[in-house]
């Protein structure tokens, strides 16, 4: 699907992957909506991007998930691209005392949005002449790191929800593209420490959204840049020893807790 003279929403648009997906698609001059919780960072982005446009809107909302829709769907009728890219990270000790809003914030966010988002957009996209639903996923939909489990959860659940929406949406003019990013220089990864990334290459942001276009354009329906691509292969061919490998953060973690506990 050629991403020229398009108009894109991209949830979670004001950093990392989602401002230079929206800095890459509007050089190619496509109009783009942003989405997301702080006022400032929106702010910066459009001070960053002029020809933005920004709404404070938060994806775990279900009234925020309903107004937006009704504003951008009246605002910018010609909406045809969506991506659902708004998502948090966390590590998490599960032997750890934790609330129970806490422990399941990463599902409202990463995975309760994005299947509200489509919900909400799909009968406005498949009024177009042609549309794209972009679910931004992750390497680790395919093998577990277990230092953020729910975290992973999610992004396993987008990937089969995104697989079914494909198949259900295969008569419509809606194609369905899931975007699993590997590991990528962004804020999302200031959580974890330098051991926990050992052996794990960090990709530059440009590179992983320039690379994600060009699989969008050349309707490639699963996008796996860098090790995204090894995490799939390898959970397939090999999978117990790679979740092993991803596991070795934990044994750091709980010697941690430990520590604390004592
Ligand atoms: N970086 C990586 O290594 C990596 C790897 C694989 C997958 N991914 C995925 O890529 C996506 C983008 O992450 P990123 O790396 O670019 O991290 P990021 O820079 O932290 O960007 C995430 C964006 O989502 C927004 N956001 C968070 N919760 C939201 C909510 N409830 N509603 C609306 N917006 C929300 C944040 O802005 P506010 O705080 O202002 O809301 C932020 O701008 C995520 O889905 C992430 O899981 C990232």
């Amino acid at each position: 699907m050629q991403l020229k003279n398009r108009t894109v929403l991209i949830t979670g648009g004001a950093s990392g992957i989602g401002l230079e997906f929206a800095k890459q698609l509007l050089a190619k001059q496509n109009t783009v909506i942003i989405t997301g919780r702080n006022p400032e960072k929106l702010a910066k982005a459009k001070a960053q991007l002029p020809k933005l446009h920004a709404i404070r809107s938060d994806v775990s909302d279900i009234t925020q998930v309903e107004s937006l829709c009704v504003q951008v769907c009246r605002d910018f009728p010609d909406l045809d691209v969506l991506i659902n890219n708004a998502g948090i990270m966390k590590t998490m000790n599960l032997h750890e005392e934790r609330s129970l809003q806490d422990v399941t914030k990463e599902i409202e966010t990463n995975l309760m949005g994005p299947i509200r988002m489509t919900q909400k957009f799909l009968p406005h996209l498949k009024k177009r002449p042609a549309a794209a639903l972009v679910n931004v996923s992750s390497g680790l939909a395919f093998v577990p790191l277990p230092i953020s489990p729910v975290y992973c959860a999610t992004k396993a659940g987008l990937h089969s929800f995104t697989l079914s929406l494909r198949v259900q949406l295969a008569q419509t003019k809606v194609k369905v593209f899931e975007v699993a990013p590997p590991a990528t220089e962004t804020e999302l990864l200031g959580d974890f420490n330098s051991p926990d990334m050992k052996g794990i290459s960090i990709m530059k942001v440009d590179a992983m959204v320039e690379h994600s276009i060009r699989g969008i354009e050349n309707d490639h329906y699963e996008i796996r840049p860098g090790q995204s691509n090894q995490l799939k292969f390898m959970s397939r061919l090999a999978p117990e020893f790679i979740l092993n490998q991803m596991s070795k953060p934990v044994e750091r973690m709980l010697k941690g807790g430990a520590a604390r506990a004592s």
